[in-house]
C-alpha cells in the first residue's frame, strides 16, 4: 500500500471519534493554545505507538470564520489531528442531545429522558437528525483524509452512522467500529425510537468490538431480535454478509504512570501531600462528574461508614475529585447540586473544627498530582452504577506498588471482569456492603493488601493500551483478508 512519508513501514491508521486527544482555545491574535483532554479513549490512544495514526475529530471549539478554520487546522496538523467543524446548534442539537441526553444514559442503563428533559434540548426527532448530519460531517473529513491502505477506527456511541456512511463511499475501505460504553440488553436496546437503523449502521463496519464479552453478546441479541438477524459464534450475519463482534478489554499506558512516579515533581507531590493527612487514611475517588460514576451513592455509603465505625471518624477522609463535564446538558448541572448538598450534608453532620470528612475538589488534576494522590492514597472506591471500563481502577493500582493500597471497584464496571480477582467488588446501591467494604479495607492485614495487588498490578502492566489497540487493528485486517478470500472461494 502506498505511505507517504517517513513512517512509511507502518500502517497508517485514521483514529475517528468525537473529540480529538486536544482541544483548542483561540488567544486574541488568532493563534491557538491545544490542550490535552481528559478521558479513556484519549489517554489509552495517546500510548499507541505501532502505527502512523492520525486523528478526527472536533477540537471541542466553534470556529464559524474562514481564517480561524485555517489557522487551528494548520495549529492541529502539527498533532496529527484533522478537525471536524460542528456550528453551534448541531453541538447543541448532536453532542448535548441526542449523544450526551439520549443515547448515554440509555446505553448505561438510566433509560429514555422524561419528556421534560426532552423538551429542554428540543425533540427527539430533530437531535436524531443533527446525530446524522454530524455523522455525515465526519464522515466526509474521513474521506478527504483517506489513503488507499489505511485502516480506519471509528469510536464511540457518538459515531454510529459513520461505519454506514463510510462504507457507501467507498466499500473497499477497511472499517472498525469500537464501543467505549456497555452495550445495554437488547430490552433497554428495543426501547430506543431510532433502535433498528442504529444497529444496521454500525453492522456495515467490518469488526466491531466491545470492552466485555457481555456488551458484544446484548449487541448480538439486538441483532437477532430486533433486526431478525442470525447470530453466530463470530458475530452477525446477514445474507451471507458477516460482521464480526468481538471483545477487546482496554488498558492503559501503565509505563507512563510507573515511570512518571520517580519524578522529582511527582515525589515532591507526594511529600506534600503525606504531610497534609498525616494521621489520617485517605480513600480516593476520581471521576468525572457523571451520573454513572455513582458520586452520590459513594457519598452516602461513606456517610454510612462513618456512622458504624465513630472510631475511624476524624481518622479517615475520603478526597473526590469531581472532575466537570457535559454542563451544557441539564442533568449533569442537577448532578452537581445534588452532589454538593449531599456533601455539605455530611461534613456539617461529621465535621470537626479542624477537618472534614470529605473532601471535594470540581476540577481536573495535572498528570503529576494525579499519579502522587494515586500512589498515597490507601483505598480507591469505584461506585459507578454503570461503566464501560473504568480507567481510574487501572490508573490506581499502576501507581501503588510500594503502598498496595486497596481497590473497592463497583461489579457494574467492565473492569470488574479484569481486576475482579484483586479488588473487593461491590454494588453501589447497597450503602450497606460498600460501607463494610471500606471498613474491611481499611483493617485489611498487609499480606491479603499485597496477594490482592499482585493479580492486579500484573494484569494492568501486561494487557495495555498498546496491546489493546494492536490487537484490534490486527484482527481488523485479518477480518478483511478473511471476507476476501471467502469471496474469492
Ligand atoms: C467517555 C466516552 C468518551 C468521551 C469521554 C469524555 O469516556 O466514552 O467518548 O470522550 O467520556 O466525555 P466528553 O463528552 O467530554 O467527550
Amino acid at each position: 500500500c502506498e505511505k507517504k512519508d517517513s513512517q512509511a513501514s507502518k500502517q497508517r491508521l485514521l483514529v475517528v471519534a468525537n473529540r480529538l486527544p486536544v482541544s483548542a482555545v483561540r488567544g486574541e491574535d488568532d493563534s491557538w493554545q491545544l490542550n490535552v483532554s481528559a478521558g479513556g479513549l484519549v489517554s489509552a490512544l495517546l500510548g499507541v505507538k505501532e502505527f502512523e495514526t492520525k486523528w478526527v475529530g472536533w477540537a471541542g471549539v466553534t470556529v464559524d470564520d474562514d481564517k480561524g478554520r485555517q489557522t487551528l487546522t494548520q495549529a492541529l496538523a502539527a498533532k496529527r489531528c484533522v478537525p471536524v467543524f460542528l456550528d453551534d446548534e448541531i453541538v447543541q442539537q448532536y453532542y448535548n442531545g441526542y449523544c450526551n441526553n439520549i443515547l448515554w444514559p440509555l446505553f448505561h442503563y438510566l433509560g429514555l429522558p422524561q419528556e421534560d428533559r426532552l423538551t429542554t434540548t428540543r425533540s427527539f426527532q430533530s437531535q436524531f437528525d443533527a446525530y446524522k448530519k454530524a455523522n455525515r460531517l465526519f464522515a466526509d473529513v474521513v474521506q478527504e483524509q483517506y489513503e488507499e491502505g489505511d485502516v480506519v477506527w471509528c469510536h464511540d456511541y457518538h459515531l454510529m452512522f459513520l461505519p454506514k456512511y463510510l462504507k457507501e463511499q467507498n466499500s473497499s475501505m477497511k472499517v472498525g467500529w469500537f464501543l467505549h460504553t456497555p452495550f445495554p440488553s437488547s430490552e433497554i436496546h428495543r426501547t430506543l425510537p431510532s433502535r433498528s437503523e442504529l444497529l444496521r449502521s454500525v453492522r456495515a463496519a467490518d469488526l466491531v468490538g466491545f470492552h466485555t464479552y457481555d456488551y458484544g453478546r446484548h449487541f448480538v441479541s439486538a441483532c437477532t431480535r430486533i433486526l431478525g438477524l442470525e447470530g453466530t459464534p463470530e458475530g452477525v450475519e446477514d445474507q451471507g454478509k458477516l460482521t464480526r463482534v468481538s471483545a477487546f478489554p482496554i488498558g492503559i499506558d501503565s509505563n507512563n504512570f510507573i515511570k512518571a512516579l520517580e519524578l522529582p515533581e511527582v515525589q515532591m507531590h507526594i511529600k506534600e501531600l503525606e504531610e497534609t493527612f498525616a494521621g489520617r487514611r485517605v480513600i480516593l475517588g476520581v471521576d468525572r462528574l457523571d451520573m454513572i460514576k455513582g458520586i452520590p451513592q459513594k457519598a452516602l455509603a461513606f456517610e454510612k461508614f462513618l456512622e458504624e465505625n465513630p472510631s475511624w471518624q476524624d481518622k479517615v477522609v475520603l478526597l473526590q475529585i469531581a472532575v466537570p463535564t457535559r454542563s451544557g446538558v441539564p442533568e449533569y448541572q442537577k448532578l452537581s447540586s445534588q452532589v454538593h448538598e449531599i456533601v455539605g450534608r455530611i461534613n456539617g453532620r461529621f465535621g470537626t473544627l479542624t477537618a472534614v470528612p470529605i473532601h471535594h475538589l470540581d476540577r481536573n488534576l495535572d498528570f503529576h498530582k494525579l499519579c502522587a494522590l494515586y500512589a498515597v492514597t490507601d483505598v480507591a472506591l469505584v461506585t459507578s452504577i454503570r461503566d464501560g471500563m473504568n480507567l481510574v481502577s487501572y490508573e490506581y493500582v499502576a501507581c501503588q506498588a510500594s503502598k498496595k493500597g486497596v481497590l473497592i471497584l463497583s461489579e457494574f464496571a467492565g473492569a470488574a471482569q479484569s481486576l475482579g480477582a484483586g479488588a473487593i467488588l461491590i454494588n453501589p446501591w447497597n450503602v450497606t456492603e460498600v460501607a463494610s467494604s471500606i471498613s474491611y479495607a481499611l483493617d485489611m492485614p498487609a499480606d491479603e493488601r499485597e496477594k490482592r495487588h499482585y493479580h492486579n498490578f500484573k494484569h494492568v502492566t501486561s494487557h495495555t493500551s498498546q496491546e489493546w489497540a494492536a490487537t484490534y487493528v490486527s484482527e481488523l485486517n485479518d477480518t478483511i483478508i478473511e471476507a476476501q478470500l471467502r469471496t474469492t472461494q
